[in-house]
């Protein structure tokens, strides 16, 4: 039969992104079109690699195409992805212009699990094919180093037309750096937010980031010096805020949302993180122990009106492997690396959403509209 582009084109407005509202057409995720007798070729170019969506679309392309053109087609769609960048960095005069989307980590409480959600975020993150980086930013309490191994390690100084450039290590598929390559915490507690904060923009402006996709900022506890430091000196693209199920937990995130969608500071919170929140014993994996209270993190979340994007179980494992330095995301098909995939998939499409959000809103507007969409 005689197909050309156009039908396929025409057939493919049909199919709407259920979380950007338009159809793949007009957000460009169409590439590549081809039509060779009875065969229809195109890429689909998702907004993420780590999109929760790409059967469903893919399925609904391919169901777009024989509805509405023809049955009999054979249609082959190849999945490919690539991430915008989030419009507060489309503005070139950004510190790091070539960082797609700077997304923090935070916490009201101290010890939650920010850096093992940071770290593992990031790994899964990176597992999916984007290019990731990540920046340990607790200057009082870097935990980076252990984690990765890299305790006593320096990383590379290069001259790069005369100006010194810090390489980032690469591990486990992600670059990272952390302040605690830099300084000794013991002295650092006794700085004061001045020198802290110039330490810390260093981290941004004296390393070699080059292309990313994601750039995962690990932060200390509360909603401090350092928080505001960042939240200034970067297009933050979105927060992720870390809570465990107690109600002093979950008070104490409460304030970190309420900090982060305060007039002056308008950061979209792309939603809690609920860790801690089943105990699983190793010798019974199919039980679950809610020892610190059932459902805060939902409540939380509803409450707050922003998504829960994952509920991390405490597993002995994470912890070991943290010290070990070896993230329990490296290894594949564990129920807590599972987790963190999947914690990986909702935080980026909460991040497309709004990304999406803010290109159909005036950029002006950004500070206006902010934290009012979810
Ligand atoms: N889901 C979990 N299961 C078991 N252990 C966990 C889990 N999450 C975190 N831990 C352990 O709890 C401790 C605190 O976690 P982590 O250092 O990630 O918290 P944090 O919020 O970054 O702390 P801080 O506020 O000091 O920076 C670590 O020893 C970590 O390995
Ligand atoms: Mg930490």
């Amino acid at each position: 039969m005689n197909v050309n582009k156009e039908q396929i084109i025409n057939a493919l407005k049909n199919v709407i992104d259920p979380d950007l509202h338009k159809d793949l057409v007009s957000l460009g995720m169409i590439e590549d079109i081809s039509i060779e007798n009875n065969d229809v070729s195109f890429k689909l170019v998702l907004t993420t690699p780590a999109c929760p969506l790409r059967e469903k679309l893919k399925n609904d392309c391919i169901l777009a195409i024989k509805t509405f053109v023809d049955a009999s087609l054979n249609v082959h769609v190849e999945l490919g992805s690539k991430v915008r960048s989030s419009p507060q960095v489309a503005d070139k005069t950004a510190v790091l212009p070539n960082v797609k989307n700077i997304i923090l980590v935070a916490s009201g409480k101290g010890g939650v699990g920010k850096s093992t959600v940071a770290v593992n975020l990031a790994i899964s993150l990176g597992k999916t094919g984007a290019k990731v980086g990540l920046i340990d930013a607790d200057i009082y309490g870097p935990s980076i180093p252990m984690m990765f191994n890299l305790m006593d390690a320096k990383p590379k100084v290069i001259d790069k037309n005369g100006v010194n450039r810090i390489i980032p290590f690469e591990k486990f598929g992600i670059k990272l750096i952390s302040i605690g390559f830099f300084v000794d915490p013991d002295k650092a507690l006794i700085w004061r937010g001045p020198m802290a904060s110039t330490a810390l923009k260093q981290l941004f402006t004296d390393v070699e980031w080059g292309e990313l996709d994601y750039l995962i900022i690990d932060t200390p506890p509360g909603t401090g010096d350092i928080h505001l430091t960042l939240v200034q000196t970067l297009a933050v693209a979105g927060v992720a805020i870390v809570t465990t199920p107690q109600d002093v937990a979950l008070a104490d995130a409460r304030k970190a949302i309420n900090m982060y969608r305060a007039d002056g500071i308008k950061v979209p919170v792309l939603g809690l993180i609920e860790n801690m929140s089943f105990f699983i014993p190793a010798e019974l994996p199919d039980n679950k122990y809610y020892i610190f209270g059932k459902d805060g993190g939902s409540k939380l979340a509803s409450e707050m009106n922003t998504p829960l994007l994952g509920q991390i179980p405490i597993v002995q494992s994470i912890c070991e492997s943290g010290d070990a330095g070896e993230p329990i995301s490296v290894s594949d098909n564990n129920i807590v690396e599972k987790s963190f995939a999947s914690l990986a998939e909702k935080l980026t499409q909460q991040l497309s959403i709004w990304n999406a959000f803010f290109e159909a809103t005036d950029v002006e507007q950004h500070e206006e509209t902010c934290n009012c969409k979810e």
